[in-house]
């Protein structure tokens, strides 16, 4: 009786939530997108709860469940699926079966999860992963880093560009028998906030110059020294990512601490002496008018918080703190952002930017799109809009590729 009654009221609780969670008019599947974005905040209670009591760390519960979704690197009529290792960081290649008529391109692709879960071997990036090889008769490297609070910035970074610096060796490509003319590298969220590093890397180090044709960015965050952009304002609380959620996780990967969190919600996290780095991110200069609405530019609060980590500072966390000169000759540039994603303005930030220095970008902007919706192309969550945002990257990347 007990339990039922539990269950009876956990499931009214659910409902209500359900009902009250305000989304946006123009999202397809409201229904669905709704009960996703239901789960995830009553999860993130939960997990705060659990934190409280003890029971375990608010990001476990997350990263629990990410990993109940990996598969088996399992070969199918078309292509091979290995799990292997360059030099110990582990990735999961994708070898088209066909013959190939020349040299192939290749795809490095790196997963999000805001640095803390995830893994190239989740369902849903498997799939993505696999069906771009197929369908591009490409090399597809899905590379398995190292996650945060674990192993906290660098690390992450150091193994997308070791890996990716490892696959561009002229013997590697050899063996893979893949076009050095024709590669790419990709990110969906903080794995785009990784592959536009690693991009901006490899393009400012002289040996690898040339090497990467195009990178392709899927609603990427690119910054996070101002917490309070015109999209923060008005997705903070959802759908599906959450202001308070991504800033608890994403704060794991610069430290333990979690007053970081609480400065970064306050947007007090920058200390004296970094007030340059602020107009590589402003957004009354950057955004198109369209997206300022009535919002108000307010100056980020300097120094107001006692601890300060030089990460914060480092255009290696978040690529859009390089000056323009590091932008310039930037590789071809594929950006896709949504509408109702508290990262969109970070997308066209780095749009104006890369395009005010003369790199060529290619956006597209999905009006009724959600962030992560990538992720949602396996089972019963699978919602219309992740298979959109898939065909329409491996479409872009069939034409540029
Ligand atoms: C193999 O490729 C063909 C042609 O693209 C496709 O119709 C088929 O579904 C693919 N098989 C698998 C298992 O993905
Ligand atoms: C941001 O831009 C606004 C308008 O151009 C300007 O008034 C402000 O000083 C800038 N702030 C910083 C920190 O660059
Ligand atoms: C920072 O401030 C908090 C409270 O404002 C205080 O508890 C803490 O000891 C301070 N830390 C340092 C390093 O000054
Ligand atoms: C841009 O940054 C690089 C590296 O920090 C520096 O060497 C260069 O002088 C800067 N360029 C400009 C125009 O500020």
């Amino acid at each position: 009786m007990g339990y039922k009654t539990l269950c009876f009221g956990f499931s009214c609780i659910l409902l209500a939530y359900c009902l009250y969670s305000p989304i946006p008019e123009n999202i397809e599947e409201p229904w669905k997108v709704r009960f996703t974005d239901t789960l995830i905040k009553v999860a993130s209670h939960m997990a705060i709860l659990f934190e409280k009591i003890g029971l375990m760390k608010y990001e476990k519960i997350f990263s629990t469940v990410a990993t109940f979704y990996i598969v088996q690197a399992v070969s199918d009529e078309n292509v091979t699926v290995i799990d292997t290792d360059f030099n110990n960081i582990p990735v999961r290649l994708y070898l088209p079966k066909r013959k190939p008529q020349r040299e192939r391109p290749a795809v490095i692709s790196i997963h999000g999860g805001i640095f803390v879960f995830g893994s190239c071997k989740v369902e849903a990036h498997d799939n993505l992963n696999r069906l771009t090889s197929n369908k591009l008769g490409a090399v597809v490297v899905g590379i398995d880093y190292r996650l945060a609070p674990q192993y906290p910035f660098p690390a992450a970074l150091e193994d997308c560009v070791y890996v990716t610096k490892f696959f561009l060796q002229d013997k590697v490509l050899a063996k893979y028998r893949v076009d050095p003319s024709r590669i790419c590298i990709m990110g969906d969220s903080s794995g785009g906030t990784l592959a536009a590093t690693v991009t901006q890397l490899l393009r400012n180090d002289p040996e690898f110059k040339h090497r990467i044709k195009a990178q392709a960015l899927i609603y990427p965050g690119l910054q996070m020294i101002d917490t309070f952009l015109p999209s923060h304002r008005e997705y903070g609380h959802g759908p599906i990512l959450h202001r308070e959620m991504m800033l608890r996780v994403a704060s794991l990967y610069v430290t333990k601490d979690s007053s970081l969190t609480q400065a970064l919600l306050r947007n007090e996290h920058m200390p004296e002496g970094s007030r340059h780095l602020f107009k590589f991110v402003n957004w009354s200069d950057f955004l198109p008018e369209k997206y300022k609405k009535n919002h108000v530019y307010t100056e980020p609060v300097l120094g107001k918080w006692n601890a300060s980590y030089p990460a914060l500072l480092d255009s290696r966390l978040f690529p859009l703190l390089v000056n323009d000169s590091q932008l310039q000759n930037l590789p071809l540039t594929y950006i896709l952002s949504c509408e109702h994603d508290l990262l969109r303005d970070d997308s066209f930030i780095y749009i104006t930017r890369l395009r005010n220095v003369g790199v060529q970008v290619i956006h597209e902007h999905i009006e009724e799109g959600v962030h992560g919706a990538l992720s949602f192309t396996m089972g019963t969550l699978a919602l219309h809009l992740g298979f959109k945002i898939r065909d329409m990257y491996i479409h872009w990347l069939e034409e540029n590729l």
